[in-house]
């Protein structure tokens, strides 16, 4: 393994993670390229059990180590596969409604559970260079999709899912709020 995943014990996953120089260098394309191979086989169950790894569908660069605004996306959907290297991204846009997952979120950063509602957009605007497109593209993403690029946004600017979480009640519904 290039890489090993940074806990959230670790202080650096707390640093907000610098911009990236563009057209990026190929060091840094072969790092984008790594981490989507590792999401790709922390989804293959024989691979992640083998080299006891949690399945994943998110990775910032922060997490294996290095303070970049970039993070890969790869999950399979009914009949494609949502993917992308995206570098320094902006979310441009976002919806007043709200939205969560049922049964909350997880992190490859993170061993223990944090129950509760972690309260995103419903809806958002995304701009970045897609380095696996080699392209400036601008993603609008509802539900799953939209938690997905938050969540991984947070990692460049120090957060975590649990920030997010209301600590007395977290599992209290927002106002008008979709629960997936
Ligand atoms: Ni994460």
């Amino acid at each position: 393994m290039k890489f090993k995943i940074v806990k959230d014990s670790n202080p650096i996953m707390r640093k907000r993670s610098l911009p990236v120089d563009l057209p990026l260098s190929k060091e840094d394309k072969e790092t984008l390229d790594w981490m989507l191979d590792y999401l790709k086989k922390s989804q293959d169950d024989e691979y992640a059990k083998k080299h006891n790894i949690k399945a994943g569908v998110g990775l910032a660069a922060i997490q294996i180590g290095l303070l970049k605004r970039m993070f890969v996306i790869y999950y399979p959907t009914k009949d494609s596969v949502v993917q992308y290297q995206l570098v320094n991204p902006v979310i441009t846009e976002t919806s007043v409604r709200k939205c969560a997952l049922e049964a909350g979120e997880g992190c490859l950063s993170v061993d223990t559970v944090h129950e509760g509602l972690v309260h995103r957009y419903y809806k958002i605007k995304l701009k970045a260079y897609d380095a696996l497109s080699d392209k400036e593209i601008t993603i609008t993403a509802t539900g799953f999709d939209a938690i997905v690029l938050q969540h991984e946004y947070d990692h460049l600017n120090g957060m975590f899912f649990y920030d997010h979480i209301d600590k007395i009640n977290p599992n209290q519904e927002l106002n008008n709020e979709i629960i997936l």
